[in-house]
């Protein structure tokens, strides 16, 4: 194999690796988002949600969600308790997301808004429990006297750890309580930020050092229909103030059915940007284009005047929209993002404690959708932007299956749009091992001109897609890193690429495979993050030309090389899916003073269905060796179904 280290070709992007994040698996609340209650503000269309009564014998009269004299007119449903007589047991439970995650010694901030319209209940019993209902940490809230709502928050610090733990409240003595905003969050969050995520989720995400963060979805952007689609807006300004909604993953199309997921949006459109900037990542957000998923509703909104029309600032409700106002909406998040302070959503941006811009360059128009109705829709948006945002990178959608009709004829016709409409087009790829392996050339021949491609949703699946038996194997991961060897070969047309999707809850997951696994506790990356990682840690600079002895090809027999300068070290990429180690004879040609020794990273494992878990999470993870090498020339062995990351340093 020889390397022309000498004839450096096109530039790597630096958003070439990056990261697709959806509200899937309980990958936000349950997830990424630390809150520990479910549905700590009643507002859902099943508003008990996650809340059990305690009935204290009869002692307990009502359990009520009312909307009368509300804490918050933004949020208006509160839950009424009412205890006849003084019981040890009358109250409610909330089980969080499958439990609730605490650790001991740690510091968990209980807060509400609480009133006292009746009777004589002047304090709160409040109870973390763990396994079997024992308390890990115990207090009690004063509730002041009084028909005025208070704002009340303690502390509570676990004697022990427990992934499963509940929040128990119980009145003391007899009388009404209303209650409403029950929030359970812990001290320790990402860089210690108020409403901030959970540190080891965001760390796995940064160690990833993703190019780009792609944001809200997937599927999510569409809504089953436009009444649930996702509205930024309605992701911004207070906390208190978002109002939860049914995720659209909650449904029986999922591969996995768990009917009480939903989205409360305390992590919602700034936190995204803010989780970009931290983690060094590209802000990728996609929008609606006013078609709600094609699969499922394909309701569509109306075409309008095909132009902004709203006036700046204007911050649509649930309506009839028409394609302006999804137009004005990212008119209005180019503003939120990048404009002054001394613009209507520029300010809004400052007002939640961000004064510098965003500096957001890329956005995204609509997912997974085709066909003329897509492309009407398409054109007066892409227009509508790059008037006032000429540099604004857009990114369209294409079909889901890139061997379907509907995906060729969205690709052939975003092609044919005028020219600097389509920057990006967002091809995605869901298809069993095989598949990736024998697509690893699919851009070999692809036009150099036009719109570049963003492969922004991709995953091996074992057992087919839509299959919930599917694994997150070895066999999986190495065949996407043979795919991804052709992304790299051809970073002049391929400028950004993400797995999808992101997290799964081991035990409130609707789709598999997923990148990163996790409990309530503990979370753990599979092959396929790794595959993701050391293509990211050592995406290089520059592709270099990869030369095959005669008449050999790449990807034949189970090869697959791919190499980039990286400076001044020359990286080179090999994958070996074969059951039998493979020697190959490496020359670096045109490397200037190569340096002796070698470092290899080194991703193997002889038995294609290796899995990690939250037991073993590095059963399989990259391992650092040594090679020589002379004047440029190596003999290295390939271990096994492997996947080695060569680098060498120029001295
Ligand atoms: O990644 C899961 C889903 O797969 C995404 O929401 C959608 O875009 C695709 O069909």
């Amino acid at each position: 194999i020889t390397v022309r280290a000498d004839q450096p070709g096109a530039a790597v992007p630096k958003t070439m690796f990056g990261l697709f994040f959806e509200d899937i698996n309980f990958a936000a609340d349950g997830g990424l988002y630390p809150e520990l209650v479910k549905n700590k503000s009643f507002e859902l269309p099943e508003p008990l949600l996650g809340w059990r009564a305690l009935r204290g014998g009869a002692a307990l009269e009502a359990y009520q969600v009312r909307t009368d004299g509300p804490a918050n007119p933004a949020s208006p449903h509160y839950l009424r308790l009412a205890a006849r007589t003084a019981s040890p047991d009358a109250g409610v439970i909330n089980d969080g997301f499958r439990g609730m995650g605490v650790k001991q010694g740690e510091e968990y901030t209980l807060t509400l808004l609480a009133r006292r319209p009746a009777g004589d209940v002047r304090r709160l019993r409040v109870t973390l429990e763990g396994d079997k209902g024992a308390p890990l940490a115990e207090a009690a809230l004063p509730l002041p006297a009084g028909a005025e709502w208070q704002p009340l928050t303690l502390t509570l610090r676990p004697a022990a750890t427990f992934a499963k733990a509940r929040l128990r409240l119980v009145l003391d003595g007899a009388g009404t309580v209303d209650l409403d905003a029950v929030s359970l969050y812990p001290k320790t969050t990402w860089i210690g930020r108020p409403n901030g995520l959970r540190p080891d989720l965001v760390q796995l995400l940064k160690d990833l050092k993703p190019g780009f963060l792609r944001f809200p979805g997937g599927c999510i952007v569409e809504g089953r229909t436009l009444s649930n689609r996702y509205q930024w807006k309605q992701t911004i300004g207070e906390v208190a103030s978002r109002q939860p909604m049914i995720n659209r993953w909650n449904t029986e199309f999922a591969h996995r059915f768990t009917p009480d997921y939903y989205q409360s949006f305390g992590l919602g459109f700034f936190e995204y940007f803010q989780l970009s900037e931290d983690i060094g990542a590209e802000p990728l957000p996609i929008l609606n284009v006013g078609m709600a998923c094609q699969y499922n509703s394909a309701e569509l909104a109306p075409l309008g005047a095909a132009g902004p029309s709203a006036p700046a600032g204007h911050d649509h409700a649930q309506d009839d929209p028409t394609l302006d106002t999804f137009i004005q909406d990212a008119l209005d998040l180019l503003e939120f993002a990048n404009g002054p302070a001394t613009s209507p959503w520029g300010a809004r941006r400052v007002a939640m404690g961000h004064p510098a811009p965003f500096n957001l360059k890329y956005l995204g128009v609509g997912n997974e959708q085709w066909g003329p109705q897509y492309l009407e829709r398409y054109e007066p948006f892409a227009k509508a932007v790059k008037a006032k945002y000429p540099r604004v990178q857009l990114v369209s959608s294409a079909g889901p299956s890139p061997d379907g009709a509907s995906f060729d004829l969205a690709t052939k016709r975003l092609r044919e749009m005028p020219a600097g409409l389509v920057d990006l087009i967002d091809e995605h790829y869901y298809a069993r091992p095989e598949w990736f392996r024998e697509h690893a050339g699919r851009y070999d021949n692809y036009p150099r001109t036009g719109p570049k491609i963003f492969a922004g949703e991709y995953a091996a699946h074992p057992q087919g897609v839509g299959n919930a038996k599917n694994r997150n194997t070895w066999d999986a991961a190495l065949s996407e890193a043979a795919f991804m060897t052709g992304l790299e070969r051809n970073a002049d047309v391929v400028q950004m690429a993400s797995y999808a999707p992101l997290f799964a809850h081991v035990d409130a997951w609707q789709w598999a495979p997923d990148l990163i696994w996790f409990d309530n506790l503990q979370a753990y990356g599979t092959p396929s993050y790794y595959v993701q990682q050391l293509f990211s840690l050592h995406k290089g600079t520059r592709v270099l030309p990869v030369q095959l002895p005669a008449g050999a090809k790449n990807g034949q027999d189970g090869l697959y090389v791919s190499a980039v300068a990286d400076g001044n070290d020359v990286v080179v990429k090999l994958v070996n899916y074969a059951a039998t180690p493979r020697p190959v004879q490496l020359d670096l040609n045109g490397l200037k003073r190569p340096a002796k020794t070698g470092q290899a990273q080194v991703l193997a494992a002889a038995d294609l269905q290796t899995e990690n878990s939250l037991q073993e999470p590095r059963k399989l993870a990259p391992a650092v060796q040594s090679f020589a090498l002379k004047e440029g020339r190596a003999s290295y062995r390939l271990a096994p179904y492997s996947l080695t990351v060569l680098r060498v340093a120029s001295q």
